[in-house]
């Protein structure tokens, strides 16, 4: 694995595989008693949010606790950014304490890559960056599927295909401002998936040109021949102009009602990267259906953000119980 992590396609398929392999491991680890393992002992990761956030904010923190290594939180809303401090300022003197890694959310696509270009000791990890690319969120996507179909007994895939060889899966709603359905429609193609994009044409990105996807306005006839359904929230806050009639127009076209979701074949799982809209994208008894394996997305976010910590910094170190 390369120093940084920015884009799901730093991995390729054989990195995927290669994170997912070790996430088994770090499953492992985090349902002992107690949950840690000396491997990044003396390492510092720190936390570098320009943006909102609480799953994957505190999935990486405790990530990198129950590898041992010290963290340290940057909030942009009490720094000194606030007194007009520049990012790369910011940058350079969180550089200066010392550090090993920084996790970045900004909400301007290619920040990490800025950082990265800053940096010279430090790993460079994408939390998040605009609309452009969420990768930690597409391998905890990758490896729920995996695991959620071996827990259920699926066929796994043939001797030497990729992991979700054949799958049919559809990202269902804010495609335009989404960087999880970025990051996810190169991580799911590359390990062997079909993609459909559903979504009305107003939140489709301007351009689909080299995306590996079909596309359908028609959730209903889409439904019963997948094996995921994936639905993305409404990203208000990136909406720049009115591009839905009504919430509730939206609701009756594109959300995952609970009439809707008994389209859904047996063993086709419901997916969300979170936070969810109840009511709005899903219905609030789908959310909680046993086919929703939303939960375990988040459980699983932080043994796969330790196996992304450990490839990057803890190369060469023994993962032994503490
Ligand atoms: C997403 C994000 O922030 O990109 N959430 C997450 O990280 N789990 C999706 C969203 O905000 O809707």
């Amino acid at each position: 694995m390369s120093r940084h992590l920015l884009s799901i396609s730093d991995l390729g398929a054989d990195g995927i595989e290669e994170v997912m392999a070790l996430t088994d491991s770090f499953v492992e680890v985090s349902s002992r008693a107690i949950p840690r393992v000396p491997a990044l002992r003396g390492k510092t990761v720190v936390s570098l949010f320009f943006e909102d956030s609480t799953r994957t904010r505190l999935s990486f923190e405790t990530a990198a606790r129950r590898l041992s290594a010290d963290v340290m939180t940057f909030s942009a809303s009490s720094s000194s950014v606030n007194k007009g401090e520049s990012l790369r300022d910011t940058v350079e003197t969180i550089e200066a304490m010392g550090i090993d890694a920084v996790v970045v959310r900004h909400a301007g696509s290619g920040v990490p890559w800025q950082v990265a270009r800053w940096l010279h000791g430090p790993s460079v990890i994408n939390a998040g960056d605009g609309w452009h690319e969420h990768p930690t969120q597409a391998l905890l996507d990758c490896f729920t599927i995996r695991q959620e179909r071996q827990r259920r007994g699926a066929a796994r895939p043939a001797e030497g295909r990729p992991a979700l060889d054949g799958l049919h899966i559809a990202i269902v709603g804010d495609i335009r401002h989404s960087r999880v359905a970025r990051s996810d429609v190169l991580a799911f193609t590359s390990l062997g998936a079909h993609v459909t994009l559903v979504a009305p044409p107003t939140l489709l990105p301007p351009s689909l040109v080299g995306w590996p996807v079909e596309v359908s306005h028609d959730l209903d006839s889409v439904l019963p021949k997948l094996d995921v359904v994936y639905l993305l929230r409404l990203q208000k806050e990136r909406m720049l102009e009115a591009l839905l009639p009504s919430l509730r127009e939206y609701t009756a076209t594109y959300g995952l009602t609970r009439e809707r979701a008994r389209l859904l074949g047996d063993g086709a799982l419901i997916m969300h990267p979170g936070p969810v809209n109840r009511g709005v994208e899903v219905a609030a008894e789908v959310v909680d259906q046993p086919s929703s394996v939303i939960t375990q997305q988040v459980a699983n976010g932080v043994a796969v953000r330790m196996a992304v910590l450990y490839l990057l910094l803890g190369a060469g170190v023994e993962l032994v119980a503490a």
